[in-house]
């Protein structure tokens, strides 16, 4: 419990649509790892997400279901932790469409964000996430930022969890997260993208 008397409520959101992935892998390992006063929930919506159209945000169209859904699951969180494998250098297309449907709400601008990487290559898609995300008003917590190489390794999220080296590294993580929220300027609307 904080001390505000409520437990934090952390979003997990993994770029990785493979079954196998060792960025879900990660995640899922920190929401066995977290600490009594805060929840992570792995968002599990991502291939259901539509592909974005503008139409929706501007009342034309209602929001698409999932897309009401994941705004309602990011609004409802006080902080997101990221996962992203780089695809040619880029952010994968799936996981940009769900940044998308986010620019347009209240929901995600000022929520303190890390980004967890399970690879220690991969500069490009973690250098394109952090403009995108701060072009999205979000805020990332640099000290809650890890990233460790677990590519071509078959682990599960109870090996990753069990793991004595990152185990604590993880707890270390979630605690900065933690300290960072209400600790932000206050939040304001997307800034327009030049
Ligand atoms: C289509 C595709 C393109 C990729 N391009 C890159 C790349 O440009 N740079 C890189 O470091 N890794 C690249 N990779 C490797 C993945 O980023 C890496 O294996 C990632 O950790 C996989 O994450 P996952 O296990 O969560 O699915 C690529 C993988 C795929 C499938």
């Amino acid at each position: 419990v904080t001390a505000k008397g409520r437990r934090l409520r952390f979003l997990a959101l993994s770029g990785s649509l493979r079954s196998a992935s060792t960025n879900t892998a990660l995640l899922e390992a920190t929401r066995l790892l977290a600490p009594p006063h805060i929840d992570v929930t792995l968002f599990r919506g991502l291939a259901a997400l539509p592909l974005f159209n503008p139409d929706h945000d501007h009342g034309e169209r209602p929001l698409p279901p999932a897309a009401a859904g994941l705004r309602a699951e990011v609004g409802a969180s006080d902080a997101l932790l990221i996962a992203c494998p780089e695809y040619a250098h880029g952010v994968p297309g799936s996981f940009k469409n769900a940044l998308d449907w986010l620019v347009g709400g209240p929901e995600f601008p000022g929520k303190p964000v890390a980004l967890f990487q399970g690879t220690t290559r991969g500069s490009h898609v973690r250098a394109s996430l952090e403009d995108i995300l701060a072009t999205m008003s979000g805020r990332i917590v640099s000290d809650a930022c890890l990233a460790i190489h677990l590519v071509g390794q078959v682990t599960t999220a109870e090996d990753l969890a069990a793991d004595g080296a990152l185990a604590p590294m993880i707890r270390k993580a979630l605690l900065s997260l933690g300290q960072a929220v209400g600790s932000g300027p206050v939040p304001k609307p997307t800034e327009a993208a030049d």
